[in-house]
């Protein structure tokens, strides 16, 4: 059988919960999904409560995750409505980047007028990412930003073609843009909500099959730069409130689905690891440490089913689907930390790929 080897696979954009919300799920169990879905490493959200906004948030993240993680990891800094920006010099270093959230989220994180949105960009060191959850015309806005001050910004989850339009427009002009979207804009559409009911529920929301068309000739022309999960899980009787909270878990599956893509001649093989390893490295200013990598039999294929899952959650919206391609082994740093199955290392032995000096 033929092996697959990825190398040093990076999902940049995850909630991995825990803190006070950890009934969801805790970086223990959310970096065990992580390593199942093949991953090396994943850069975690600032929206769990307490707000990653403030140096002392940050501490109780960093130290819960320097026990608990068992893939490597960084995290983002967030955003304030109330100016936070005083302490950027500070804490730009220890963290992957700065997170925007631009439209209405999970939590409490939102920049409701652009002259916030400004301060925030003016005062960010350039240098460290800056990451933005943007939708429709807010795109449009934050595009204003990225011309006055011409700063690395990622564009998270994008999901309309009249987005990809602005952002395909955005690199031509020699913006310092990057796009990311999600396996759940490419694989699922709004249809698919009639069946999956609120676990079918995220921001941005399921959108049209012509929406989903443009993201996928996004990925084949090189205008999308990524494929990230969005990892975010609810519980399934959280899921059951209305309305339901917004998110779906990922981690497990983006790999498999994109090799799916794959197998199907949807996508080139190059393509895909450029969306899931290459790239994200790349914008983030992360080499992959020496023997880094995941090894993939492409030839097995297998149903999503929440069993398997490491998840804290317990579910998928991809639940019932087949995929090819199952991760059989992640190597970090020369260690196996993942291997048929079973994580093969203890909390803590992830690490922070942000710790200053590193
Ligand atoms: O669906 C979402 N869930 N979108 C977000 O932007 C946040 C995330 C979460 O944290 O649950
Ligand atoms: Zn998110």
């Amino acid at each position: 059988m033929s092996t697959l080897i990825v190398p040093a696979p990076l999902d940049p954009h995850v909630h991995l919960r825990d803190l006070a919300w950890a009934h969801k799920g805790t970086f223990a169990s959310e970096t065990a999904a992580a390593l199942a879905g093949g991953y090396w490493a994943v850069l975690d959200m600032p929206n769990t409560p307490p707000p990653t906004i403030d140096p002392a948030a940050l501490e109780t993240k960093l130290a819960a995750l320097t026990a608990g993680a068992v893939c490597d990891w960084g995290v983002y800094f967030g955003a304030s409505q109330d100016d936070n920006t005083a302490c950027y010099p500070q804490v730009a270093g220890r963290v992957c980047g700065l997170k925007m959230y631009n439209n209405a989220t999970t939590g409490t994180l939102l920049l409701a007028d652009q002259p916030t949105r400004e301060a925030h960009f003016r005062a960010w060191p350039a240098g460290r990412v800056i990451a933005v959850h943007a939708e429709d015309q807010t795109v449009a806005d934050i595009l204003a930003l990225v011309r006055r001050y011409r700063k690395h910004t990622h564009f998270c989850h994008i999901s309309m073609a009249e987005e990809i339009a602005l952002l395909r427009a955005a690199k031509a002009e020699g913006l310092p843009v990057s796009v990311g979207v999600t396996p759940h804009h490419l694989f699922l559409t709004e249809r698919d909500v009639i069946t999956l009911g609120a676990l079918g529920r995220m921001k941005p929301e399921l959108k049209t099959a012509a929406d989903q068309a443009a993201l996928w000739d996004a990925l084949a022309d090189g205008t999308v730069d990524v494929v990230e999960s969005d990892h975010a899980p609810h519980t399934l009787a959280e899921k059951e409130n209305d309305p339901p909270p917004s998110g779906v878990p990922g981690l497990e599956t983006t790999v498999p689905l994109l090799l799916t893509a794959v197998r199907e001649g949807r996508l080139s093989l190059e393509r895909a690891i450029a969306l899931v390893a290459t790239n994200p490295r790349r914008i983030f200013g992360l080499q992959a440490p020496p023997e880094t990598y995941t090894e993939i039999d492409p030839d097995v294929s297998y149903v999503i089913a929440r069993q398997a899952l490491f998840t804290a959650c317990g579910w998928s919206p991809f639940e019932g689907m087949r995929v090819w391609g199952r991760v059989r082994r992640v190597v970090v740093r020369g260690q196996t930390a993942f291997e048929d199955g079973q994580v093969r290392v203890a909390p803590g032995f992830g690490r922070n790929l942000f710790a200053e000096g590193v």
